[in-house]
């Protein structure tokens, strides 16, 4: 590489970084990620509606999410491909409410905000490897309805802690049994490419749940965990949004959740 073919490296605030991606109405740039980020100047809190969106990938006029095609029939890979599909939309939904949390939150505690600019970048991965995926299939990002779905508990989200009790206590947390489900049955319809993408994803999403859930410690008042998170929780959401039907305690405890907190979980 000689000195005229080597980019000079791109930094941005992550302030600008969230409105950006906020405000792109390309894929490219909701997937931007600057060379080096920095949080100098977070600013005034700052509230979004609604994320802009490309053309075709505007949520969906109706409200309720369609039924994912059952587990029976992942033999069909326009199914298996429907199902990644709504994935790949929850990605491109957590990038943007990442976004916002940095927005919402400037007054945060720097190393809080780091991490969600960290996870930030992990969810702009993960909607990468899904159209990867998708194209596999055949299927192009946008083909299929988007939803509105984790946008809708933006208004509530008020401090760190609820941010952290909604994105990564209950919808993440959720994935720590949604993924390996989707992921055993993809494997058993013989799509390997797509189990192990299921794999992938659990793997950071653990990592997601152990961020949300060290913070919660540090935000969290007197009370117990498990109270602390519920407190927490939005009017649309009840504490059974934090599981899938089958409960998998061993990604929880990868994540350091606690005992009493699964069990918890558990008896919901
Ligand atoms: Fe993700
Ligand atoms: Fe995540």
């Amino acid at each position: 590489m000689d000195a005229f073919s080597a980019h000079s490296p791109i930094s941005l605030e992550m302030r600008e970084w969230a409105i950006r991606i906020l405000g792109a109405d390309t894929l490219e740039e909701k997937l931007f990620t600057p060379d080096i980020l920095t949080d100098h100047d977070p600013g005034s809190p700052m509230m979004w509606n609604e994320p802009v969106r490309p053309p075709s990938m505007g949520f969906s006029k109706q409200r309720k999410e369609g039924k994912l095609p059952p587990f029976h029939s992942h033999d069909k890979q326009e199914h298996r491909a429907a199902c990644l599909h709504r994935f790949a939309g929850h990605e491109l939904l957590a990038v943007e409410i990442m976004a916002y949390a940095l927005l919402r939150f400037p007054e945060a505690p720097s190393h809080f905000r780091k991490g969600v600019a960290h996870t930030l970048k992990e969810e702009q991965e993960h909607v990468r490897l899904y159209i990867k995926r998708l194209k596999e299939l055949e299927v192009c990002f946008g083909d299929l309805p988007l939803y509105r779905h984790f946008w809708c508990h933006t208004p509530y989200l008020t401090s760190p802690l609820s941010y952290v009790s909604v994105m990564s206590l209950t919808f993440e947390m959720a994935n720590l049994d949604f993924a390996p489900m989707y992921g055993h049955s993809f494997e058993k319809h013989g799509d390997e490419r797509s189990a192990a993408l299921m794999k992938r994803i659990l793997k950071d999403e653990i990592a997601h749940v152990s961020f949300g859930w060290r913070w919660l410690q540090k935000f969290k008042k007197k009370e117990s965990d498990w109270e602390a998170w519920k407190e927490a929780l939005t009017p649309l959401l009840t504490p059974k949004r934090a599981r899938g039907f089958i409960l998998h305690p061993e990604h929880r405890k990868k994540a350091g959740v606690s005992d009493e907190w699964i069990a918890n979980l558990q008896s919901i």
